[in-house]
């Protein structure tokens, strides 16, 4: 299978590892910003399009960001090649939500979001069929994980010595709010209740040394209550390891006659 990367970052060098030691998944190439001048695989870079989708790719794989989701996934769609999305926090926006859904729409291809960092989501979208009645997550890192953020505006992260809570609303305005770390809200939002009945907390805390996410939710189904304590990628302390795992979960799914 021939698979293109959007991003050539921390994500995409563990996605093109783990491709390069399978028997059948292949990175054509790779797109990302002017600045993306080395690869960080033995692909490709390129900087439009275009040339991405002239390596023929049968799946496009996006781990670079909102902005890519923006610029990238209507037309790709509307090529008529499936797209794996990573950056499922920029679904929160209604305005690209309607956009990449009606490309989706026209188009034959599909989107796959993956679970990324948050656990459950298969549990939670069989549990959504029964009728969900309160899905809440609630996501705690160390404070100088939240510094780039709108946090550093309200809260002294580097002199927080407690647990401290930095937002609390639902996942629409967490995902919207820190694009760069609620992509997990925003998939627990997709996966069930929607963006508006998630209700999402952010904490701060000195206590944890991983990205810690805890989903709880109720409905006819029962109840769910999971956590993951996670690992940082190697190249990208601000990125759960799972993030990447996760895509390459969808990609031997793809490889595989017996799906998981
Ligand atoms: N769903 C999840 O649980 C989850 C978890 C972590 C990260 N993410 C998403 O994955 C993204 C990538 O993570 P990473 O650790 O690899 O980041 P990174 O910063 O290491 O790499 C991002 C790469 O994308 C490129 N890029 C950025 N904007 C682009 C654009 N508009 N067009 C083309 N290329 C562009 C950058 O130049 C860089 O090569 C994050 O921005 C985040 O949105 C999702």
């Amino acid at each position: 299978m021939k698979i293109a990367l959007i991003g050539n970052g921390a994500i995409a060098k563990l996605v093109s590892q783990f491709c390069a030691s399978h028997p059948t998944l292949n990175i054509v190439g790779a797109l990302g910003l002017p600045t993306d001048t080395t690869s960080v695989g033995e692909h490709p870079v390129v900087q439009t399009l275009p040339a991405l989708l002239a390596f023929k790719p049968d799946l496009v794989v996006e781990c670079a960001g909102h902005s890519a989701v923006e610029a990238y996934a209507a037309p790709v769609l509307e090529a008529g090649i499936d797209l794996v999305l990573v950056s499922t926090g920029s679904l929160a926006d209604e305005t690209l939500w309607k956009k990449v859904s009606a490309a989706a729409a026209r188009s034959t291809a599909k989107v796959r979001l993956v679970a990324g960092a948050l656990p459950g989501v298969d549990a939670l979208s069989a549990g959504k069929l029964a009728g969900l009645t309160k899905v809440t997550l609630q996501s705690s890192k160390p404070p100088k994980a939240w510094s780039g953020t709108p946090a550093e505006k309200t809260h002294d992260l580097a002199n927080i010595t407690q647990r401290t809570v930095i937002f609390s609303g639902n996942a629409r305005e967490a995902a919207l709010t820190f694009p760069k770390n609620a992509n997990v809200a925003a998939t627990a939002a997709l996966a069930g209740l929607g963006f508006e009945a998630t209700t999402v907390m952010l904490v701060a805390d000195p206590a944890v040394t991983q990205n810690v996410h805890h989903l709880q939710a109720e409905g006819a189904f029962g109840t769910l209550d999971l956590k993951i304590h996670a690992n940082p990628s190697p190249d990208n302390p601000k990125t759960s390891h799972m993030a990447a795992l996760s895509i390459m979960r969808v990609l031997e799914n793809e490889a595989t006659a017996i799906v998981v």
